[in-house]
């Protein structure tokens, strides 16, 4: 069975001030049983040194190096004490025009400098609702992910975008039938693909956490909004830890 992981991604949110709500964290869940990553804002990254959870950026630029103004490099997220880095999240693919190749160029960045990948994927509602949900998750699978990925350096993601920050989440059904293709998937192409680990995000809460780490093939969460607050996020680390 994959390692569990709880993924909190602070999006563009986060002063030092909010790093109190890491000690909350800490005191609660300083042991926990299983892997909890925060992807503050990359300004804060440094500052999260003393916790005991892993820390990741939200982004990396494709190169080591060079004439990019106001972008970061995935080995400067290492050297400010990253050890992950999410890539194609549907924002940056939305907002920032990210491509599938783009993204499969950021993760092999990110493994040059050591750091492991969450690649994101996920259907729109036009596409959950014109039927092509699984065809889109296959083109973003063989499109994102690179030869060099296995199970140590890579976590998918799986982040139906209408269900990002709108509190609509899909039925365990459609979740399930998502999830058991991406692992069936990535076992056809990695020798490890049964134990690279799949996160559900989208919407994902205190009150839903349970009933979404019961669905098989679901390794842990992606969480946005409900990973800001010690008081949100730390349920959904005690449902991770019983399922
Ligand atoms: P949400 O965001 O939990 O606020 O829906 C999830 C994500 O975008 O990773």
């Amino acid at each position: 069975m994959p390692r569990k992981l709880a993924a909190g991604n602070w999006k563009m949110n986060g002063l030092r001030a909010n790093l109190a709500e890491l000690e909350t964290l800490e005191a609660r869940h300083g042991d926990a049983g299983v892997d909890i990553l925060i992807c503050p804002p990359a300004t804060l990254i440094s500052a999260c040194e003393d916790t005991p959870f892993d820390i990741g950026g939200q982004d990396c630029h494709v190169s080591e190096s060079g004439a990019h103004t106001g972008d970061i490099s995935a080995e400067m997220l290492a050297d400010a004490g990253a050890s992950y880095v999410l890539t194609g999240h549907s924002e940056r693919r939305a907002d920032h025009g990210e491509t599938d190749a783009m993204v499969a160029t950021k993760t092999q960045a990110a493994y040059d400098a050591g750091l492991i990948a969450v690649i994101c994927i996920g259907e729109t509602l036009a596409e959950r609702e014109g039927g092509t949900t699984l065809t889109v998750i296959d083109t973003q699978l063989n499109g994102s992910i690179p030869e060099a990925a296995n199970a140590e350096n890579t976590v998918i993601a799986y982040e139906p975008v209408w269900a990002i920050g709108t509190g609509k989440v899909p039925t365990l059904e459609q979740i399930g039938e998502v999830h058991a293709h991406i692992r069936d998937r990535l076992t056809n192409r990695f020798s490890d693909g049964s134990e690279m680990r799949i996160l559900y995000g989208g919407s994902v809460k205190g009150s839903n956490a349970a009933e979404i780490f019961s669905v098989a093939h679901v390794d842990g969460a992606l969480v946005g909004g409900a990973s800001l607050k010690a008081d949100d996020f730390s349920p959904i680390i005690t449902a991770l830890e019983n399922s």
